[in-house]
């Protein structure tokens, strides 16, 4: 009788490993090397997230990838849509790639110099590249600035979605299909496990580990969820913050990749923040200001939108730019007015 139970589980166990090591096979080349984390995850035994789309369609890609560059879509009656709003688009706020060269850490400086490298926007919003990887939305400090509204978009892709069309974006209230839609674009740049700088010693121990810590340790290589960290003023803004000295060149990429992404011609603000000596002067003037035109105040505070004037700068918690980060584009913007 043992050695049956003995045999059985051996089968069983052998039978198991066969098909986990046809998943994670290192001798072979991995043949699904790139596909989305979310099949690994479902094949290894993790439910499908509320935001799971059972069937997916072309179209519907497309819709969605409309929406979120342009605004507005061919609706699936064949109708136009309306435009969601008049100030933004979502990508005005979001980038659509890859923009952590390691998925498993946050570090705004090296957030910059992928931006740099890959020549994409230094923006206050997450990436959506592999936003429906991702577990909660508006994280941490989100709850100070949008209190109750985030409790419902916390746990629900769908809800954050809705929030930010409605708020974020000052617009209108999204209809159903318009959400799938951008739900199946969504899925369509879910995270792949060739971003996650995966190595053979990766391979080695998602082989030797148990589904439960396979899932685990899949996990581990990316983060499943932005977190978000409001920061605050240095003590003197006529000082800066204590014990940071900027890096011009460093400021610079963030003026060209963050700042000009919406201050320029036509662009989100009216505000033109352009390369003459006149702009950056008024920019350094303002540093110590208490009001929105100090670097100081608009960056770690923003503005809110106003009846009559609803366009708004999010600002940037200190995952998206760090204090020392402040100082660069303060040292960029110094040394540039003297010039
Ligand atoms: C004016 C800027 C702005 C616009 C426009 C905007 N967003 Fe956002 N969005 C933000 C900010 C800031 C956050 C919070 C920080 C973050 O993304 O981690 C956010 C968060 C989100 C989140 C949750 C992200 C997360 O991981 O926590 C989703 C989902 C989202 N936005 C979807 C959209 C969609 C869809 C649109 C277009 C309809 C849109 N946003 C337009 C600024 C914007
Ligand atoms: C997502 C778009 C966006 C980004 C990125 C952005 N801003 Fe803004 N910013 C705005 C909007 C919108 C306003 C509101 C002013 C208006 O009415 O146009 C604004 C306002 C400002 C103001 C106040 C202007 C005034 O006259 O009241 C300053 C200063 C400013 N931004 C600086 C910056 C700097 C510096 C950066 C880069 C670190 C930056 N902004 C990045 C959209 C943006």
């Amino acid at each position: 009788m043992k050695y049956a139970l003995a045999i059985i589980t051996l089968v069983i166990s052998s039978l198991l490993i066969g098909n986990v090591s046809e998943v994670f096979d290192h001798n072979k080349k991995d043949p699904l090397r790139d596909e989305g984390i979310s099949k690994t995850l479902s094949a290894l035994g993790e439910a499908h997230p509320d935001h799971y789309l059972d069937s997916i369609s072309d179209e519907m890609i497309q819709r969605g990838e409309e929406l979120i560059f342009f605004g507005r879509t061919t609706s699936p009656n064949g109708s136009k849509s309306k435009q969601i709003s008049k100030f933004y688009k979502c990508i005005s706020c979001h980038n659509t790639v890859k923009e952590d060269p390691n998925l498993a850490e946050v570090n705004p400086e090296r957030r910059l110099d992928y931006a740099r490298e890959m020549n994409i926007p230094y923006l206050q919003g997450s990436t959506f590249y592999g936003i429906v990887n991702r577990e909660t939305w508006y994280n941490d400090d989100y709850v100070l600035k949008y209190g109750n509204l985030v409790t419902k978009a916390k746990n629900s892709l769908e809800g954050s979605i809705q929030l930010c069309a409605e708020v974020c974006s000052q617009g209108r209230t999204l209809e159903d299909w318009e959400i799938e839609s951008m739900l199946a674009y969504l899925w369509s740049i879910e995270l792949k496990r060739s971003d996650l700088n995966w190595t053979a010693y990766d391979e080695k121990k998602m082989y030797e580990s148990s589904d439960a810590e396979r899932i685990q340790f899949l996990k581990s290589k990316y983060l499943t969820k932005s977190p978000a960290t409001f920061g605050s003023l240095p003590k003197s803004k006529a000082d800066g913050y204590e014990g940071l000295i900027g890096n011009p060149e460093k400021g610079k990429v963030i003026y060209e990749l963050g700042c000009k992404h919406c201050h320029r011609e036509q662009g989100e603000s009216d505000v033109v923040l352009d390369d003459s000596k006149a702009t950056f002067n008024w920019l350094k003037r303002n540093i110590p200001s208490n009001s929105d035109l100090s670097i100081y105040e608009i960056i770690r505070k923003g503005t809110y939108s106003a009846e009559g004037h609803k366009e708004y700068m999010p600002h940037y918690t200190m995952e998206k730019m760090s204090n020392q980060q402040l100082e660069d584009l303060r040292s960029y913007i110094e040394s540039e007015a003297k010039k």
